[in-house]
């Protein structure tokens, strides 16, 4: 059974260790994220706690995939603070666990942010991956535009650089 939901920051706090687990595994998968290896669970624990206030503030918007209660999957969209962008936002860390790939999680996660991004009164998502894995494949199969790649614009959580690729998409 899946359920997908829109959760704020007083609802998240339960879910909190599952979304370490999902944040954790997709790193030691080798997914670009932001973070290196070794990756401690302190470290998961410390990235989600600044999520969640900035879902408290407003700035964030947090989703997350249940599969029969556990969360597997999850995305968000920060939405641009920047006076001169009131219209922006950006889709940030989708994320599924290995073992519940495939099963069509990320096309729900998106659909439903993009959703409540749209009725934030956003227009315009972009976002960045790395260039050459899987999830660069899916977004274009999500209807996202690509923008380009700027080489060596990070490093695989092992180390080496990676090439990033831009895009995105207009939700209304
Ligand atoms: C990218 C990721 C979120 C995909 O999650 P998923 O739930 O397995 O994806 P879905 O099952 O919803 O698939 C979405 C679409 O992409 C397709 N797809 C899935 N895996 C694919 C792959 N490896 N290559 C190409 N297409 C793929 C699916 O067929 C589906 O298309 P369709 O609905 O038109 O049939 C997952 O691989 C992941 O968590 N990766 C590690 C973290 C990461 O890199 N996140 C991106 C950060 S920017």
């Amino acid at each position: 059974m899946i359920h997908i939901r829109i959760i704020t920051a007083e609802e998240a706090g339960p879910f909190i260790p599952d979304l370490c687990e999902v944040l954790s595994d997709c790193i030691q998968g080798g997914a670009s994220l932001g973070f290196m290896l070794p990756f401690a669970p302190e470290d998961a624990r410390s990235y989600w706690q600044d999520v969640l206030a900035s879902v408290k503030r407003g700035h964030t918007i947090l989703a997350v995939a249940q599969r029969d209660g556990k969360v597997v999957g999850t995305v968000q969209v920060g939405l641009a603070q920047k006076p001169n962008q009131p219209h922006r936002g950006d889709l940030m860390k989708l994320l599924v666990h290995r073992s519940a790939r495939g099963l069509g999680l990320s096309r729900k996660l998106m659909q439903a942010v993009e959703d409540e991004a749209a009725s934030r009164g956003r227009t315009i998502l972009v976002l960045d991956t790395a260039t050459g894995s899987d999830a660069e494949a899916i977004y274009p199969r999500l209807g996202w535009q690509r923008a380009g790649v700027i080489p060596d614009y990070a490093l695989w959580p092992q180390g080496g650089f990676c090439d990033t690729t831009f895009f995105y998409k207009r939700i209304a």
